[in-house]
């Protein structure tokens, strides 16, 4: 590749990165390998309409939690419970990163509702934190419950749709 092209490629526009349309991913004219080490199923082997729709809908959820968290550490951030609030949302940070990481690699683009999950996120959390510890508790508890929901419903999904075609992200 010539110096003009790997310059090409570096200032392509980010917003390329978000089509929906499945190119494979290359950098200098090289495809990546975006294969599943422990498998060997690479990306021609999923179907890209479940994936896109499980990385979006986890990405956001991990996002809205992550604004949940804000919004309860910037009410009860300096009482007994901040701490423990602190390192639920230290987990959360690190769901966000590998489902934006997720995103990235499988070039899924993130849902048009982050605004509104900005938003709400923060305001949820901070409206539990004025109910005071046992409202923070109560409502995470709740909230771990429909997470843990959710995530069995996308694996029972997966499992129909084939537990061998699935078996990297199962
Ligand atoms: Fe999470």
């Amino acid at each position: 590749m010539t110096c003009a092209g790997a310059w090409a490629a570096v200032t392509r526009p980010l917003w390329r990165l978000h089509t929906s349309a499945r190119r494979p991913l290359s950098v200098f004219g090289r495809k990546l390998g975006a294969r599943c080490c422990s498998s060997g199923m690479t990306l021609d082997t999923i179907n890209p309409a479940t994936v896109d729709r499980i990385i979006r809908v986890d990405h956001a959820g991990e996002y809205g939690a992550n604004r949940f968290y804000a919004g309860q550490m910037a009410v009860l951030g300096q009482t007994s419970v901040g701490p423990i609030i602190q390192k639920m949302w230290d987990q959360e940070k690190e769901h966000l990163k590998k489902f934006s990481e997720l995103m990235v690699a499988l070039r899924v683009r993130p849902t048009a509702l982050m605004p509104f999950w900005n938003v709400i996120g923060f305001a949820l959390g901070a409206g539990t934190g004025l109910l005071g510890k046992e409202g923070v508790m109560a409502c995470t508890v709740a909230v771990e419950e429909s997470v843990s929901h959710h995530y069995n419903n996308q694996i029972r999904a997966l499992m129909e749709e084939g537990p061998v075609k699935h078996k990297e992200l199962l």
